[in-house]
């Protein structure tokens, strides 16, 4: 009940404020009861402490000594850094983002038990501080293979490449967990859209670059992408054929051009060597 709710609550928050930026929100996001009749929320950029007025951030943000997010750098190059922040550790941290996100997620639940995620969030960095771009979650320990749970790029830095290489990020953790990977369904029009252009690209860059005959199962074990999704990709693609009852790729080098011309831009590269990382325990 508490879900259905949720989901077909009318939007509560009209823009928040965070960082530089004024926000029009997306959806309804459960803040507690007291935050419901505002229009605007002004929130702390880097502790994600959200206030009901400007005064109650200013005087906040000669306070708050954080200038990046709570928890480990474990990715930097560049101006663009990743930090680990283990919901256990900084709970009060890992709810706020997850008030945050909510307004720009429809169909997902927000978990209110945040001890058992990590979230990854990606910023910019200046000599100001680390600003969110946006984030993911994934489940310390998950049953189903999922290496994300939810992602989100903020608005004013969406369609810039940013959600791929948060994807590829997802997988890059993966890989050096040993396992495969997917995100949590359902996933929403958007997600689909950068998955599958994540997915194709990824593919198509191997079967491009191979020769002679590869398998569903050896494209799993060199990207950590489920196979099921190599599948449906694939078959996107119209690269499948149904022989003999298996599942056959057929990389013709012309369509494999094609698709590869259609499939745009690569988006920001992941540098693996300025990972450093190891999986949970
Ligand atoms: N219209 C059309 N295509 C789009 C759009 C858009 N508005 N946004 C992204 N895409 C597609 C494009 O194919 C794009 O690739 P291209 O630019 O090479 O054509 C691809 O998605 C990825 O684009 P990025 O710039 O890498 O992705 P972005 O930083 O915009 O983030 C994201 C994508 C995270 C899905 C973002 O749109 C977002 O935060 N949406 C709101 C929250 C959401 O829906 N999250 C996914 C829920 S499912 C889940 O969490 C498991
Ligand atoms: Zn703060």
């Amino acid at each position: 009940l508490r879900e259905h709710e949720e989901f077909t609550k009318v939007k509560n928050i009209a823009t928040i404020e965070l960082g530089r930026y004024e926000i029009e929100t997306w959806y309804f996001s459960p803040f507690p009861p007291e935050y419901n009749d505002t229009l605007k929320l002004y929130f702390c950029e880097f502790c994600l402490n959200f206030m009901k007025r400007q005064e109650q951030l200013q005087r906040h943000m000669r306070k708050c000594d954080l200038k990046h997010p709570p928890g480990d750098e474990i990715y930097r190059s560049g101006t663009l850094s990743m930090f680990e922040v283990d919901g256990k550790k900084n709970k009060v941290y890992g709810q706020n983002l997850c008030y945050l996100a909510k307004l720009f997620l429809d169909h997902k639940t927000l978990y209110y038990d945040v001890d058992l995620f990590l979230f990854y969030v990606l910023c910019e960095c200046d000599d100001r501080g680390c600003h969110m771009v946006g984030y993911f979650s994934k489940e310390k320990h998950s049953e189903e293979s999922y290496n994300l749970a939810c992602i989100l790029t903020l608005p004013p830095y969406q369609r810039k490449g940013y959600g791929k290489f948060l994807i590829a990020f997802s997988y890059e953790l993966s890989k050096k967990e040993g396992k495969v990977g997917t995100p949590e369904r359902p996933l929403s029009d958007l997600g689909l859209l950068s998955y599958r252009g994540y997915w194709t690209r990824v593919l198509l860059d191997i079967l491009k670059k191979h020769k002679g005959n590869i398998s569903i199962k050896e494209l799993s074990d060199m990207t950590a992408i489920k196979a099921e999704d190599i599948l449906t990709t694939l078959q996107s693609l119209e690269l499948i054929q149904y022989r003999k009852g298996q599942h056959v790729i057929c990389a013709d080098p012309k369509v494999l051009d094609r698709h590869l011309k259609a499939a745009g831009r690569g988006g920001l590269d992941v540098d693996v060597s300025k990972l450093i990382w190891t999986p949970y325990k």
